[in-house]
């Protein structure tokens, strides 16, 4: 089945307008950035040469000039509608903020931008409930694999706008904010989730919050349980597998770019839960295909005629391919599926399949087999990470969010090297002093003598480098000589992933540090 843009047949006209008025609005964009040209060759004196020509060159703040205001109204003079005005004064605010993050090149913006559009207009739009018939407004969704998270901001920024226009009307027309119409107008939040949490997404967050302080603190938590406010904040990152997300029916699910399988797995989670879905696959892989898939495709190509007259022929692929039969699947589970395109000038990877589930789930799709969670992913135990839009679940989501607890569960799950070293307590007699030596060594001794030489050795100076554990076992007495022996425990901190610099650690701790600072005691070999 060949896969076309947006059939007029199967959206509705009201819709398929909304998304010419997007493809014209990418379209001014492109010119008026000249995307086209850029990514091509430019002359460097007599040689052509390579050169991305800003494409894929990082915004910096030098660039916030290509993003004004005032040069767009100039350049469209009385072309574009009200809507797409505004929409255009958002994206430059966007993209002011993204040059001073000074991580992301220049087409990113563009791909984020124009995926969060259509996303936007499909799903969580106040115009989007005429398309999602009686289902409950979208008020959160979830950007899957989301990386550095620009397409969750260019999404909340969108919602802040119109939420602000109807905040505005709702003044004018003196209306009261009650319990019932707070449901529509809640604001919408956001979770992304990756299983890396880039550095470039908590500079965004960084630049955005600041930005933006609306997204943290709007009030809007005391409007919906008065009596157990939670905090609000509109925006989560949880570093982890997708695979452990709960996925539920009031939660959008968005996945760009999801490579290979992954996008397999995203229909999976979302036709599970009768979950809305927008997905641009990419990273088609024959591997991924079934030996019937694979013989399926190679006769289709084989069917198609070499050439037709002066006509080119449309070239179908193994992304036409494999995205028309996860088409289907959504298909087959009850979504109405819409086809429509990023700008190829901003991404080559540009199919969005936006997937409205049905009103009632379909009883074949809630038995649906999803990919088991992993009991570990990169050595990280399972922790489920759930959908849901309400409260509760959003706390839980608060509470496993963000760097501090994920660095957290990695260092719970790879807990620095530990290594024991025994060593001979001075015995009784005439010439020692009796419990005062046996006491030389003691956790706390050895912890200050670590923490001197810290002192001495590093820079940073107050973090300590090594922990020393109290022994658990009793102390050992030889039973030919009567000497006793203490273990301690140490843990070299800085070593994580790195035994052999602990072992190295160790053998001076053995050879030199205890030797020098406890002369009366023999490490046990
Ligand atoms: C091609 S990037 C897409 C990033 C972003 N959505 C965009 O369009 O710019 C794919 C992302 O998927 C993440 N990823 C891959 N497998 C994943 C998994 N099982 N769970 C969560 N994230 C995953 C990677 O860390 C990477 O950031």
């Amino acid at each position: 089945m060949a896969v076309s843009e947006i059939a007029s047949d199967d959206v509705s006209g009201e819709t398929s307008s909304r998304y010419d008025i997007i493809r014209q609005e990418l379209a001014l964009l492109s010119d008026w950035h000249r995307m086209r040209e850029r990514g091509g060759f430019e002359k460097d004196g007599d040689k052509i040469v390579r050169s991305g020509a800003g494409r894929t060159r990082t915004l910096k703040p030098k660039h916030l000039e290509d993003f004004s205001d005032d040069d767009y109204e100039a350049y469209c003079q009385g072309h574009p509608s009200e809507l797409t005005r505004k929409r255009f004064s958002i994206f430059n605010r966007f993209a002011r903020s993204v040059c001073h993050m000074k991580a992301i090149a220049r087409k990113e913006i563009f791909e984020a931008w124009a995926g969060a559009l259509y996303v936007y207009e499909t799903f969580l739009s106040h115009r989007a409930l005429t398309l999602q018939q009686k289902r409950r407004p979208i008020k959160r969704f979830a950007d899957l694999a989301c990386s550095h998270g620009l397409l969750s901001w260019a999404l909340l920024l969108l919602s802040l706008s119109e939420e602000e226009e109807e905040k505005r009307e709702q003044s004018e027309n003196q209306q009261q904010q009650t319990q019932q119409n707070y449901q529509a107008s809640r604001p919408v939040t956001a979770v992304c989730i990756d299983i890396a949490m880039s550095k470039s997404s908590e500079t965004a967050a960084g630049i955005f919050y600041k930005e933006y302080p609306q997204f943290c603190d709007d009030g809007s938590a005391s409007v919906e349980s008065p009596d157990n406010a939670e905090s609000f904040s509109r925006w989560d990152y949880v570093e982890g597998p997708v695979e452990n997300i709960v996925p539920h029916e009031s939660t959008l699910l968005v996945g760009i770019h999801a490579c290979g399988r992954l996008s397999d797995t995203i229909i999976n989670l979302a036709i599970s839960s009768n979950a809305p879905l927008a997905l641009v696959p990419c990273c088609h892989s024959k591997k991924i295909l079934t030996p019937e898939q694979a013989e399926g495709f190679a006769a289709l190509l084989a069917s198609k005629p070499s050439s037709s007259g002066n006509a080119p022929i449309p070239s179908y692929t193994l992304a036409d391919f494999m995205d028309s039969m996860r088409k289907q699947r959504l298909i087959d589970a009850g979504y109405d599926v819409q086809e429509v395109w990023i700008p190829v000038e901003f991404s080559p990877k540009n199919r969005i399949l936006l997937a409205i589930p049905p009103s009632t789930q379909l009883p074949s799709s809630a038995a649906i087999a999803l990919t088991k969670p992993k009991p570990k992913t990169w050595g990280i135990p399972y922790f489920p990470i759930p959908l849901e839009d309400v409260s509760n679940a959003r706390s839980v989501v608060r509470s496993v969010a963000g760097r501090v607890t994920a660095d957290q569960r990695r260092e719970d799950a790879h807990p620095p090297p530990a290594i024991s070293v025994s060593v001979w307590l001075p015995q009784e007699g005439p010439q020692n002093d009796g419990d005062n030596d046996r006491d030389a060594i003691s956790v706390q001794a050895l912890q200050n003598v670590l923490n001197a030489s810290d002192q001495d050795n590093t820079t940073n100076g107050s973090t300590p480098t090594m922990r020393v554990e109290e022994p658990q076992r009793k102390p050992y007495v030889n039973p030919t000589d009567g000497r006793i022996s203490k273990t301690f425990r140490v843990h070299y901190l800085d070593c994580r992933n790195n035994k052999a610099k602990a072992r190295a650690r160790h053998k001076i701790l053995k050879e030199v540090t205890i030797p020098h600072h406890f002369p009366n005691v023999v490490i046990r070999s």
